[in-house]
């Protein structure tokens, strides 16, 4: 047990370049993020061959970066740590060679872990250990999916998204309404003083145990709200709306209400999730959980269920490489290193 191993991360899954050191499992020393955000903003997503490109020019001076505000050299980190899975396989790519490329420099072992168990792992940085049993709600721009942990790096799912994840629908539905990109922050604030209950969208997969999520549907939905219904004769001769004939508050009431519906959603099937696993504490990550509704709604739920809620701040909800850092010290310390022919993959069927 090495408890004071000092490993630099790296994490290029999406669209954020990041380069972190810890010592030990949950000292962050440095966490560096460049993000893409202004890039991909005018094209109102992220386009994975300008994020891969754009990895490729940031990654060495985020890694020099992070380096130098840990105040350690080569000499000094045990291990390379990168997230190498799932992801945009072009920008995992990058990290993964800089990974690579630096472990076989230095001569020091490499770890590559999953990007969704790391953000699992994330409510342990800077903060207490993590007590297990916990349940493990994971909401974030690719991935939505409840885990059944009984340590950082033994997750059993529990359910995930058949179809968009909820940062997605968050994407998409501030899209719909205007309101910018990324569209999370943006729903976020626009719903902060509207009312949640103005419309009353859909709450889907909420019958039965299931703990699978849905969430295209109500994107749809709240497509079709903005358009209104048409009562015409003849559909073509009526106009369907459009965000401009509304006012900013009742597109606030429009972004509020959908909110409402994600975070009833998640909030129901975490419930579920404690329910059937009998875990006592409850570990949230990913960008979704900077979500400040959401995160009011799972206070609220974690203290009714007499659990402890794990929610990190919100630098951590958001993809970094501290928590890729964090999760691979747990790997290092039992010895399960890789070796270079590590390689990425985009999706994971686990
Ligand atoms: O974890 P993350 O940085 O990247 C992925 O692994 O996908 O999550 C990004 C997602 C985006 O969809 C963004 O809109 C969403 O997290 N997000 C939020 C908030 N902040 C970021 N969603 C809701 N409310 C927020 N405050
Ligand atoms: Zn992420």
């Amino acid at each position: 047990m090495i408890d004071d191993a000092v490993i630099l991360g790296i994490e290029s899954s999406c669209d954020e370049t990041g380069a972190a050191v810890l010592r030990g499992p949950r000292v962050v020393l440095s966490n560096v993020v460049a993000t893409q955000i202004d890039i991909h903003a005018r094209y109102g997503g992220v386009v994975p061959e300008i994020a891969s490109r754009a990895h490729l020019e940031a990654v060495n001076a985020v890694i020099d970066q992070a380096l130098a505000k840990a105040g350690v050299t080569p000499a000094q980190i045990d291990a390379v740590a990168v997230a190498n899975e799932p992801g945009l396989i072009g920008s995992l790519l990058v990290g993964l060679m800089a990974a690579k490329t630096l472990a076989w420099a230095w001569r020091k072992p490499i770890i590559g872990v999953n990007h969704v168990y790391a953000h699992a792992y994330s409510p342990a940085l800077d903060a207490d250990e993590i007590e297990y049993p916990a349940v493990a709600l994971v909401a974030s721009g690719g991935h939505t999916a409840l885990y059944d942990c009984r340590s950082p790096m033994d997750l059993h799912l529990l359910g995930k998204t058949v179809d968009d994840a909820a940062g997605e629908a968050f994407d998409k539905v501030a899209s719909i309404l205007k309101l910018g990109f990324p569209g999370g922050p943006a729903v976020d604030k626009a719903a902060r003083n509207a009312n949640p209950s103005a419309v009353k969208f859909p709450r889907t997969l909420l019958h039965g145990q299931s703990l699978d999520f849905s969430f295209s549907g109500l994107k749809t939905a709240v497509l079709y709200h903005l358009r209104g219904t048409s009562g015409g004769r003849n559909e073509h001769e009526v106009r369907a709306k459009d965000v401009e004939d509304y006012s900013a508050a009742q597109i606030a009431d429009i972004a509020a209400s959908f909110q409402a519906a994600v975070v009833d959603v998640l909030k129901t099937k975490m419930r579920r999730a404690v329910k059937l696993t009998g875990a006592k504490t409850l570990l949230v990550g990913g960008g979704v959980s900077a979500n400040s509704a959401l995160r009011k709604a799972l206070e609220i739920e974690a203290s009714k269920l007499s659990c402890r809620l794990r929610m990190p701040p919100l630098k951590y909800c958001v993809d970094n490489a501290a928590m890729v850092a964090g999760l691979a010290h747990h790997y290092f310390n039992k010895g399960m290193v890789a070796q270079l022919e590590l390689d990425a993959h985009a999706t994971v069927k686990r």
